[in-house]
């Protein structure tokens, strides 16, 4: 029998959103490389609610919609939380459907999958679009279409009317695709989920979107070590790892401490119990300014910088282009 997040458990603390609403800092990843069966899968993210995991961030493109759906039906069953309204869900609108008509049937298709009546946060997954019967991950000639940013956004506005969604966002957007796509906007987006680490501090966009209200949340915030599109730049720092051992903290501590301390959101994925309970114990230090000054030395390069999405006939022809040179 599970037993309900005590007194033990970490808080994470919460943002509000430029939407009203509020979001723990720390969310957890559903996206793995190989996921596992689906009742482990469930099993996984109950475990994550039990040690203290209130935010969950998905997408239509990761195979574990289903079995996050799962796991709030399983927690509400077991008591672990209350009510629906506990938990912080995010989704993404993937790539083969970033066209206005298709944005509201691929979310009922996600509210349908997981068995949920809204979302907390619905993201743009990336600013691209591809045929509907495309593979993303193997596309061929053709297959990459010009994507109507203004159009995709006024259905996600749509969507967010509607009561689908509480609030609505981007993921790898850029400054510059941000700028334009303000200009016109009845519902600013709420975060902008990009990658962002000790390796990859988004100099340029942290700033850009804190004057704009937007909330930077950070994917990888350990370079996702040991996954097929990360590196173990993060995990095997030398500076982090120094500091790590003079605060009897772990480097992965560390790295997620220098996001938040940032102003940045995060969303970090294990699915090893251990590692999950250690990834929340974030708030009970502070690193000095010595400390941040030498984080500010860690050479800086993009890890997940699209390439499999780059066609050079089409619409986006290179990995520039597709970061408008923030690269
Ligand atoms: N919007 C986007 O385009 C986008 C792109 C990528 C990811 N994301 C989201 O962001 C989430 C997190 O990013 P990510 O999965 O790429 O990378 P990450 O959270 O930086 O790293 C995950 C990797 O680190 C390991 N790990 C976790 N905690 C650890 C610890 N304390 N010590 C040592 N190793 C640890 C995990 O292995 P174990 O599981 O074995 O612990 C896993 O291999 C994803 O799950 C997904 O939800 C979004």
């Amino acid at each position: 029998m599970a037993s309900k997040p005590g007194n033990s458990e970490p808080k994470v603390p919460k943002i509000v959103l430029n939407s009203g609403h509020k979001m723990p800092v720390i969310g957890f990843g559903c996206a793995a490389g190989k996921l596992p069966p689906l009742e482990e899968l469930t099993s996984t993210f109950v475990k994550a609610m039990e040690v203290g995991y209130r935010h969950f961030d998905t997408s239509s493109a990761y195979g574990s919609e289903e079995a996050l759906g799962k796991a709030v039906a399983k927690a509400l069953e077991m008591g672990l939380i209350q009510s629906r309204e506990e938990l912080f869900i995010t989704s993404k609108l993937w790539i083969t459907h970033t066209h206005h008509d298709l944005v509201l049937p691929a979310l009922k298709q996600t509210l349908e999958t997981m068995g949920l009546e809204y979302l907390d946060l619905y993201l743009i997954h990336w600013p691209l679009r591809i045929k509907q019967a495309a593979n993303a991950f193997k596309q061929e000639e053709g297959d990459a279409l010009p994507f109507d940013m203004y159009g995709t956004w006024k259905a996600m506005e749509d969507c967010c009317k509607l009561g689908l969604t509480k609030s609505i966002g981007l993921s790898n957007f850029t400054c510059e695709k941000i700028s334009k796509l303000l200009q016109s906007v009845t519902i600013p987006p709420a975060i902008n989920q990009v990658e962002m680490n000790v390796g990859w501090q988004q100099r340029k966009l942290m700033p850009f979107c804190k004057e704009k209200c937007i909330n930077v949340c950070a994917w990888s915030p350990l370079g996702a070590s040991g996954t097929n599109w990360g590196s173990n730049a993060v995990i095997e720092n030398q500076i982090l790892k120094d500091i790590a051992a003079s605060k009897s903290k772990t480097i992965a501590q560390v790295a997620l401490r220098w996001v938040y301390e940032q102003g940045a959101t995060l969303i970090v994925k294990s699915f090893n119990e251990e590692r999950m309970k250690q990834n929340l114990q974030i708030f009970d230090f502070e690193l000095s300014k010595e400390e941040k000054y030498q984080i500010l030395q860690i050479p800086q390069r993009r890890v997940g910088r699209g390439d499999i999405f780059i066609q050079k006939n089409g619409p986006v022809k290179s990995v520039e282009e597709l970061w408008d040179g923030e690269i």
